[in-house]
């Protein structure tokens, strides 16, 4: 199945996927496996100091020459114990977006907090911006501000949590009515159905967090690995860790990685993902090869 449609028309990607921003597991080797199987792998930008920032750019297209993009997390103030995000001035973000213009990227996203001052830099270099945030009225400030794309996150997810988050179903379903800008799902999303879900609620893209970090390319050890398989999401200890409504982290990952029973390589995480996609649509009554979601 050929999919198309506004998110991956801009990425240049095989499949609307988008990665998601890691605070230190973001890295290039990952970033690459991810845009190999098809999707955006996104550089977390920060997780490396500035002067090897560039070095990182030449390493991705050493291991990939499928489209990536990179990621500036632009945290709350007062919210800044996060390492390695910690201590980054306005104009810091500015020279790590300088430094990934003047090699190619194309896409970035941003996300955590307001980034308009990085929209309005990545805009005039004719590159995409995909804002990601938590709450609807951020996502419409961004549609404001330019972005070519909004990601909301809703309350499923793990990560930084807002405590007036809603589920990724309202929030999707809202913003589509409530904005033109393509949207992209996040929060709890780790199998075919909850991407086909995402299309039907609205999105034009998933992007995919807790899920791939189990995969074998994940920079996590395999010990954390198999605790996150092994996760009792039916416990109410993990549902307590995961659904608190305070402006913190959770100390668990989301649902989404439940659909494993095992670590597996990205590629195969991707294409069963989307083979099985494939087939719920044929299972429906879909007859093209081709699955399109673009304006008229
Ligand atoms: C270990 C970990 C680190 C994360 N670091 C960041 C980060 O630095 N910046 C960011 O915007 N989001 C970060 N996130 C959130 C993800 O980018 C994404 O929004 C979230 O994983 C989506 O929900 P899901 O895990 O249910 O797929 C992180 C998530 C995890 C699990």
């Amino acid at each position: 199945m050929i999919w198309k449609t506004s998110i991956n028309k801009m990425t240049g990607t095989k499949y609307p996927l988008i990665m998601a921003a890691f605070a230190g597991l973001g890295r290039t080797e990952f970033a690459s496996s991810f845009s190999n199987a098809g999707g955006l792998g996104i550089i977390t930008g920060l997780n490396y100091k500035i002067g090897n920032f560039k070095s990182e750019l030449i390493k991705m297209r050493e291991l990939t020459d499928k489209p990536f993009g990179v990621n500036f997390t632009v945290l709350p103030p007062g919210v800044r114990e996060f390492d390695p995000l910690s201590n980054i001035s306005k104009e810091d973000y500015l020279k790590y977006l300088e430094i990934a213009i003047d090699d190619g990227v194309e896409v970035f996203t941003t996300s955590a907090y307001q980034a308009n001052h990085l929209g309005e830099r990545i805009k005039e270099a004719g590159c995409y911006w995909f804002h990601k945030c938590a709450l609807l009225r951020h996502a419409i400030t961004a549609e404001r501000a330019g972005a070519d794309a909004v990601t909301l996150i809703g309350m499923e997810s793990s990560g930084f949590k807002n405590p007036f988050q809603h589920t990724t179903l309202i929030n999707i379903t809202l913003a589509k009515r409530l904005l033109k800008t393509p949207l992209i799902a996040a929060g709890g999303i780790g199998d075919a159905r909850g991407f086909l879900g995402a299309l039907g609620m609205g999105a034009e893209g998933v992007c995919l967090g807790s899920a791939i970090l189990t995969t074998k390319e994940s920079p996590a050890s395999q010990e954390r690995k198999e605790g996150w398989l092994e996760s009792d999401v039916l416990s109410e200890e993990y549902h307590k860790q995961l659904y608190h409504r305070e402006l913190k982290g959770t100390r668990v990952l989301s649902v989404a990685t439940a659909h494993q029973k095992k670590s597996i390589s990205i590629h195969e995480f991707i294409e069963g993902m989307m083979v099985e996609a494939s087939e719920i649509l044929i299972s429906w009554g879909f007859k093209e090869d081709q699955f399109t979601i673009l304006p008229e």
